[in-house]
């Protein structure tokens, strides 16, 4: 199975060709102002769109953007990402006002070799996310009517079975883009056979989310840490009290599982911070993690914790990171994420941060992305990567 990618096609010659780019700019906006807030994925994109523009192709890029319900919805809009793309790649973006309407229509027909144009979001259209292979089949159509070859650049969306992703390819001479070869290839080394300690650390709020990428790494991972929301579930099934913090009853049961598995391999807090109330200026403590008085709740890892874990992944080799530590977007709650983000970048390891919500929170927190391995833009789909499931999208771009 080989797939093909940029270079492949840029050898084929673009120059004067249409080349429709999935990308994934899906970036996260402040809900008041509507500004984008962390700019990395438009950021992370633009070596293939450079590297198209620099051909001469006639660059048409797609994309989703949050979760608008299969019509338009001006709060879902990628008109500020056109302004902002046009500003890192110094030349303008021409902005279609609907995905595969007149004005999409209109605008690829305009454009000059070298220029580059961005449809409005996917997802205003019903197509797009169908079940219905009909259904998502008549809106790839459409799409791939605007291109002469399609680029695959969306790594953070290669696990949605979506038109975009993963019928257009079926209808287009495909390839990979730069950032999806090298969000695979990085990936790619943690399936492997990853040097050791293998250290992977999970935050993020819900264990449901993470409990199939648990079970898949437990059996391949030296040492698993947990922190963020998910872990009172765990101390719960510790035999903790966990107050009024984030619970997950009915997983209870399998997390007690997960550790009787395992013994010795997942470590959990031994102290969190609890607060009164979910805000930044709640009243807070450190508490030790068998102590969460009934009516607080915790919103971060304690220092003692962070010490623990540091002492761990300053012996690893290799380190994933997925999800917060704690709500690390109030400062009361933040130490968590970043004590345990800076011993990532203090060990002697490959590490890869996977996920949205981390590399926003690298970015938020003034740390240094250079001192990580490599940062995904995929937070879902890094993590089905590691899980090992076929990707839509990476097989689309397989056949
Ligand atoms: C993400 O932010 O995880 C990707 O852009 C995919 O978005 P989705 O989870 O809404 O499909
Ligand atoms: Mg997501």
């Amino acid at each position: 199975m080989t797939i093909r990618n940029l270079d492949d096609l840029l050898a084929e010659g673009v120059s004067g060709r249409r080349v429709l780019v999935r990308a994934d700019l899906n970036v996260p906006l402040d809900k008041q102002t509507g500004d984008i807030t962390d700019d990395g994925r438009i950021r992370a994109v633009l070596p293939t769109l450079s590297a198209l523009v620099q051909a001469g192709a006639k660059v048409v890029v797609c994309s989703h953007l949050g979760r608008p319900k299969g019509a338009p919805d001006p709060q879902f809009s990628l008109r500020p990402v056109a302004g902002r793309l046009g500003e890192l790649l110094g030349a303008p973006v021409h902005f279609a006002e609907d995905t595969v309407g007149d004005s999409a229509r209109s605008t690829v027909a305009d454009l000059a070799d070298g220029q580059v144009a961005l449809l409005e979001n996917l997802r205003f259209n019903k197509g797009e996310t169908s079940k219905d292979d009909a259904e998502r089949g008549a809106f790839a159509d459409q799409l791939a009517a605007f291109g002469d070859a399609y680029v695959d650049d969306a790594f953070g969306a290669v696990h949605r079975k979506h038109a975009s992703v993963h019928d257009v390819p079926a209808r287009l001479p495909h390839y990979a883009g730069r950032l999806v070869l090298r969000e695979v290839e990085v990936l790619s080394r943690l399936t492997g056979s990853p040097e050791r300690p293998y250290v992977v650390v999970l935050g993020g709020s819900k264990v449901s989310d993470k409990l199939a990428v648990i079970e898949a790494l437990l059996p391949t991972v030296d040492r698993l840490l947990i922190g963020g929301g998910m872990c009172f579930t765990f101390l719960k099934a510790q035999g903790h009290e966990v107050g009024t913090s984030l619970l997950e009853k009915d997983m209870v049961e399998t997390c007690r599982n997960l550790m009787e598995r395992a013994p010795g391999k997942i470590m959990l807090p031994v102290d969190v911070v609890v607060a009164d109330a979910f805000a930044p200026d709640a009243a807070h403590d450190t508490v030790p993690a068998d102590g969460i008085p009934s009516h607080r709740l915790g919103l971060d890892i304690g220092p003692e914790t962070v010490a623990g874990f540091a002492a761990a992944l300053s012996q690893a080799k290799t380190v994933f990171w997925n999800g917060p530590m704690g709500v690390f977007e109030m400062a009361a709650f933040a130490n968590g994420t970043r004590g345990v983000a800076e011993a990532i970048t203090k060990a002697d390891a490959f590490s890869v941060v996977g996920g949205g919500d981390s590399a926003a929170a690298v970015r938020a927190l003034g740390l240094d992305e250079s001192s990580f391995g490599h940062i995904s833009t995929g937070g879902g789909a890094s993590l089905e990567y590691l899980e090992g499931k076929t990707l839509p999208g990476i097989a689309a771009l397989e056949n």
